[in-house]
Order: C-alpha cells, then structure tokens, then sequence
C-alpha cells in the first residue's frame, strides 16, 4: 500500500470514527434540550376551565378549583416528556417512573418530586397564568 493511499484510508477511519462518536453526543444533547422546561420569564399560559390534571407542551398543570400548580413536564431521572395515561397517572415511558398529581414520585426509577414553578395571574387576562421560577 502506498503512503498516499495509507494516509487517505487512515484519514478516512478517523473521520468515520469521529462521525460515530459525535453523532450520539449531538443527539442526546438535542434531546435533553427538548425535554428542558422552558425559562422564560415572561411565559404565559391559558388556565383550562375545567378541573384536572392537564398536560401543555413543557408543563402539567394541576387544576382543582381555584388551586392551580404547575410543573415541569420533565421526567427527574433523565428528562423525558411524562404522559398521561387513561387513568390519570403521570407516567414517564422511558424507565416507568410515576409521579403523583402534587409532583411526588409514586415509582422508581426517579428519586426527586418534579420541578413545581410560581405562578401568577396576568394583570390583564385573569385566564392567563405568568409562569415563574422554578419553586
Ligand atoms: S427518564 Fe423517566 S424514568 Fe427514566
């Protein structure tokens, strides 16, 4: 084998490599970022008229009468996106975690409650809630 073409094919596994490793990082990065609550201050939400557990694009919102608490909907062992299911458990598909309608863990694997966050009626639209930081 010649030089040149030792050198094209040496070139050519570490760019193959260096695909294979940087594939997997760019991936599960993009997919923490999509399941991280979003942190804007001046996030607004419409409060649903009717009482329950309601799931929003980052958020679970617990209504029952005139409580209403927020949470992320993030999964506090790894951060996937927690369902709903037909009986009303919050439940995380990738490890089978399960949450409770205040943010506790009923089930394993996540050990920590779910992140709960102020909230606050808009000055302008009462059905509007401010979502604020991260209690
Ligand atoms: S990410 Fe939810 S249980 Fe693992």
């Amino acid at each position: 084998m010649s030089i040149k073409r030792r050198h094209f094919v040496l070139n050519s596994l570490l760019a193959l490599s260096g695909l294979i490793l940087v594939t997997p990082i760019v991936t599960l990065l993009d997919r923490f970022r999509r399941h991280l609550p979003t942190t804007k201050r001046s996030k607004e939400l419409t409060l649903p008229a009717v009482d329950g557990v309601h799931l929003l694009d980052n958020f679970i919102l617990v209504k029952n009468g005139d409580q209403v608490r927020l949470f992320s909907r993030a999964c506090t062992h790894l951060g996937c996106q927690l369902e709903l299911d037909d009986k009303l458990n919050l439940l995380c598909p990738c490890h089978g975690s399960k949450f409770n309608h205040q943010g506790e863990v009923e089930r394993g694997p996540a050990i920590r409650s779910l992140t709960e966050f102020r909230i606050s009626f808009s000055a302008e639209n009462s059905n509007q809630l401010v979502v604020g930081d991260a209690i």
